[in-house]
């Protein structure tokens, strides 16, 4: 009796919609068809990557509709504090990208996330990904997450039009180098380096404090041997006070700080390389420009040689409304074709070790190259070598001293920072 009455509803609600020359909208999927794919993947030059392995999702997946729950901001600025409050209140999305190495252990220490063994073990993932990325991934021998990417953080972008106009010949090697060319620049009277809100000032920072300090001494930062109240530190937060002084006026995001070096507002902007899918994608996804001719880039001064990594991975966390629909995802996100899908178009390599590299070319085929020799640092903004809590410490000393630059203050915020982080 109640369905044929369900049907008799349904079709007036047909008659109703087609009689008054509306479309008939689409049925809210129900909380077993849809899969909330949580991220910040929605403006130029994020989502086109996203949307790349949504539609192979949906054609492996019919039965499922795939929800896009990502909220604005790059580098999670928003999301990230949305996301905490739905964990803590047991709320959680599907599915969320989250960051391999102190992020992601941050949510499996508060037991947050399911292990994943049973889909490596199934799709025999343990031979797919690099085993140092999926020892970042992983407490006691359980894996929590699926690296879908491996972006770098130590790119400097630039402009080679405004370089010569400068008398710049090439891109600095060096933080003197960067000075002088800074320098150069302002002297023609644009803008030597262009930033958007704090985090795109962090993120300068960790490729500064990696330029200035080196490989070894920056990995220590992140070890029981750290020294941070060093001369070394000193020197390279004096390095960056200086950098720091060369930059305009801050925009909304990255990506209108990054435009400004595409229009020839400003010569440089560091930048981690989803800025390359912002410059290189078509209009729509991205601005349609040129490599090497209308942007070019280069290792942050002082890193040649080193790869600053991040990697975005997804996660099943516990109590996911659709566990099956979640776990489709990731199976799409873990897969070959699904990470050569989505990485050409979001300016990072494939996380697996045996994608199709033909598809990586102009930055991406340089990169690969440079992933394959290079020696490995980890992002502070982007989740790898610090907890949320230390992070947010190190976002707000720049902060502070973005208003007042006195090394010495933020030597010490810093020195506290590690002190407290309790990691
Ligand atoms: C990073 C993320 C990247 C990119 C970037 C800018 O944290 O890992 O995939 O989205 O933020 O929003």
């Amino acid at each position: 009796m109640r369905r044929r009455w369900t049907a008799v509803a349904a079709a007036l609600l047909v008659l109703v919609t087609s009689c008054s020359g509306e479309a008939a909208e689409t049925p809210e999927p129900s909380a077993k068809q849809r899969v909330e794919v949580f991220s910040w993947w929605t403006g130029l030059g994020e989502a086109d990557g996203l949307k790349a392995m949504r539609t192979l999702f949906e054609k492996q997946n019919p039965g499922f509709t795939f929800v896009d729950a990502a909220v604005e901001g790059g580098s999670g600025d928003q999301a990230r504090a949305l996301l905490a409050s739905k964990l803590q209140a047991n709320q959680p999305p599907d599915t969320f990208q989250g960051h391999a190495g102190a992020e992601l252990q941050g949510y499996i220490t508060a037991g947050k996330l399911e292990p994943l063994n049973f889909l490596y073990d199934e799709l025999k993932l343990r031979d797919a990904f690099p085993p140092q990325l999926v020892e970042q991934i992983s407490v006691h021998g359980e894996i929590y997450s699926v690296p879908v990417n491996i972006h770098r953080s130590n790119v400097l972008w630039f402009n080679p039009r405004i370089l010569k106009a400068a008398g710049v010949t090439g891109a600095p090697r060096t933080i003197p180098q960067f000075l002088d060319a800074l320098g150069k620049v302002r002297d023609t009277g644009r803008i030597p380096l262009a930033i958007g809100p704090q985090w795109t000032v962090v993120h300068l920072f960790e490729s500064v404090l990696l330029g200035s300090l080196g490989t070894r001494t920056y990995n220590k930062l992140w070890t029981a041997d750290a020294d941070w109240n060093s001369a070394a530190v000193k020197k390279a937060l004096t390095d960056f006070a200086a950098i720091l002084a060369m930059t305009g006026p801050p925009q909304a995001d990255w990506q209108p700080a990054a435009k400004q070096v595409a229009d020839g507002e400003a010569a440089f902007t560091v930048m981690g390389d989803w800025a390359y899918s912002y410059f290189h994608n078509k209009p729509d996804g991205g601005l349609g420009k040129t490599s090497k001719t209308d942007f070019d880039w280069a290792a942050s001064p002082g890193t040649e040689g080193t790869f600053m990594w991040l990697s975005d991975s997804f996660t099943l966390p516990r109590g996911a409304p659709n566990r099956e629909g979640a776990v489709a995802w990731l199976k799409v996100a873990a897969s070959k074709a699904g990470q050569d899908a989505f990485n050409p178009l979001k300016g990072s390599i494939p996380a697996r070790r045996d994608a199709d590299t033909s598809l990586y070319k102009n930055y991406l085929a340089w990169n690969l190259g440079e992933w394959s020799r290079d020696e490995l640092a980890g992002s502070i903004q982007h989740g790898v070598v610090a907890n949320d809590g230390w992070r947010a410490a190190i976002n707000d000393a720049v902060g502070i001293f973005i208003d007042d630059p006195d090394v010495a203050e933020l030597q010490r915020a810093l020195v506290l920072a590690a002190k407290n982080s309790g990691q």
